[in-house]
């Protein structure tokens, strides 16, 4: 039987600020876990993300700090590559759709996924009114014009382009009144312009089927989540699906690949480029790696390899619709196909709710970096270790609903690991060194209790795998500590520091069991847990393949030398 094979793909993060706490909840961390988990059961997987680089919040923060739009992306481009790789999140690729070393790529297969969309009449070319700002010699989109509510009944000040923020009425932009440009602060005026609109309609009945066979695997016991299906499936069963715009007034971004005038100065919006990031960026791994960029469609058209996006909850919409919607407008048609077949689906779109913050003693709120209520990953590397941080996130994930970061959970989910798995592991680790010469000591005919906890590390193995192939990561992550707890809980029962005083063998006997166990968590722990893992093989003297999840159950033979043992956990002082 042939490796099962996984094309995973984390949101690619717009650059044009650093990352934060909540980025790295909603969709980095429990990708990197699966990545891991997957690659341990030997599965061959490409881990693909990559900045987002086009779009108008890179100009936005061009101008307000001052510098050319490419030298801001290319520096958060780093930044933010930098901190994923101090997290232990580990890309196969780290793309950008507008560095250098990925753009001519990104633009060539996302002109040739407009033009297939085109050449199918999935585009309406369409003329309406939008506002423009003349200083900035831009059109302004939705978010980037704020003004006073047009409904009498409501009147706020705090009514932006797309919604009103106190009433929550969707609005037309050009209907704001006292409308203000967010680029520039000045008054901007409505002008014509022309764009493509893409006919959602025409897909979305093939869209729901598809969905609502998602849906119905959810049901019996799969893992489409449902705040996905709800937001997706939901919104074309009750609203149907309106005409987008694909492009937008600019001339940063992708160009527009038509010859017609009404296509100068224009580019394709960042919504519709962004996601064709995970095609291009494959194709960049696969021209780095043998040299020919087209074997990208091993991963995207081989229905034996499965396409997982994990995403944030404001990202559904696009990875649940207009993406699939995308891919699908491309099938049966020679410019994109190929010889190779159509592109796939997504297999899963695994999104989290967002992390909000919380200041001790007061009410949740959104992080925002104006408010101060954001922890930057740079600023968190430099005082901590990244593995407390991967247990807090994932003991405390959105998965099913929003949750909040607060610094004084993080202290005492610190505590649970030092006291869990830390005491475990190094207990025991030091009680061998101290007593048994730094060597597994002989199982000396092991007994029931023995026997028993044995055997609750493949059932807790299995029962870890079953929870992370489902994407349910914090029950995972529960259950590998529950392995910790029985293994504290048979420390505690065999004494194996009362034995040494009066039968040595039982001693030996309790302290090569708990070897054995700490064996299993190494593998275990590794994909939530990189860097403690680490240290563990250190100790029990492993190399890194034997995180393979098969060999989880190996045991260690009596006289295998030990490393020297090492802290796992550090002891944070409460706030
Ligand atoms: N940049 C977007 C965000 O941060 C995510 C883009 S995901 C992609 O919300 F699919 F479009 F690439
Ligand atoms: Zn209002």
């Amino acid at each position: 039987m042939s490796a099962r094979r996984f094309l995973v793909t984390g949101a690619l993060p717009y650059s044009n600020n650093r990352l934060h706490v909540g980025h790295i909840a909603g969709a980095y961390l429990p990708s990197d876990i699966y990545v891991r988990y997957l690659r341990a059961t030997g599965a061959e997987v490409r881990y693909i993300c990559g900045s987002d680089d086009n779009g108008v919040a890179a100009l936005k923060s061009a101008r307000e700090e001052g510098i050319p739009v490419e030298e801001l992306t290319a520096k958060y481009h780093a930044a933010q590559k930098n901190a994923f790789a101090g997290l232990g999140i580990r890309f196969d690729l780290y793309g950008g759709t507008h560095q250098p070393e990925f753009v001519r790529t990104h633009e060539r297969l996302s002109q040739q996924f407009f033009l297939t969309i085109h050449e199918k009449g999935l585009f309406t070319k369409r003329t309406t009114k939008q506002l423009f700002d003349e200083q900035a010699q831009q059109f302004l989109p939705d978010r980037y014009v704020r003004g006073t509510c047009p409904h009498p009944d409501c009147g706020s000040d705090n009514a932006f382009g797309d919604q009103c923020e106190a009433c929550g009425r969707i609005m037309e932009q050009t209907a704001l009144r006292n409308p203000v440009s967010l680029m520039t602060g000045s008054t901007p005026v409505a002008r014509d312009t022309t764009h493509w609109f893409m006919r959602l309609d025409q897909l979305q009945d093939r869209l729901a089927d598809w969905l609502r066979s998602k849906r119905d695997t959810a049901a019996a016991g799969a893992c489409w989540r449902p705040i996905v299906i709800n937001q997706s499936l939901g919104r074309i069963e009750s609203e149907g699906l309106p005409e987008r715009a694909m492009t937008r007034d600019m001339t940063w971004g992708v160009p527009v690949p038509l010859d017609d005038p009404d296509a100068r100065g224009k580019v394709l919006y960042v919504w519709f480029d962004a996601p064709i990031g995970y095609v291009s960026f494959t194709a960049a791994w696969c021209q780095q790696h043998g040299g020919d960029p087209e074997e990208y469609a091993r991963w995207w058209k081989d229905p034996d390899c499965k396409i997982v996006h994990f995403i944030g909850e404001d990202n559904i919409v696009f990875h649940a619709i207009t993406w699939p919607a995308m891919l699908l407008a491309t099938h049966d048609s020679p410019s994109v196909q190929g010889e190779r077949g159509e592109f796939q689906l997504p297999h899963n779109v695994v999104s989290n709710a967002f992390l909000n913050f919380r200041f001790p003693g007061k009410e949740e709120e959104k992080m925002s970096k104006s408010r101060g209520t954001a922890i930057w990953i740079e600023d968190y590397l430099q005082d901590y270790d990244p593995d407390p941080l991967r247990y807090y996130l994932t003991a405390n994930a959105p998965e099913q609903a929003r949750t909040a970061f607060e610094f004084a959970d993080f202290v005492s989910r610190n505590t649970e690991l030092l006291n869990v798995l830390g005491n475990f592991v190094n207990r025991t680790v030091t009680f061998a060194h101290k007593y048994f010469d730094g060597k597994v000591p002989a199982p000396a005919g092991r007994e029931a209790i023995d026997q028993e906890f044995l055997a609750a590390r493949q059932t807790a193995a299995d029962a870890v795998a079953l929870e992370l192939e489902a994407c349910r990561f914090k029950a995972a992550l529960a259950k590998m500590m529950d392995l910790a707890r029985a293994g504290n809980v048979y420390f505690d029962t065999t004494a194996p520091f009362r034995t040494r005083k009066t039968d040595m063998d039982a001693c030996g006997r309790a302290i090569n069991v708990c070897l054995q166990g700490v064996r299993t968590l190494t593998t275990v722990m590794a994909p939530f847990l990189p860097f403690m893992a680490a240290r563990c093989l250190g100790m029990l003297r492993l190399d890194e393949s034997a995180l393979s999840w098969g060999r989880a159950m190996e045991e260690l033979p009596a006289g295998h030398s030990l490393g020297a043992p090492e802290i796992l956990v550090k002891k944070l002082d409460p706030p």
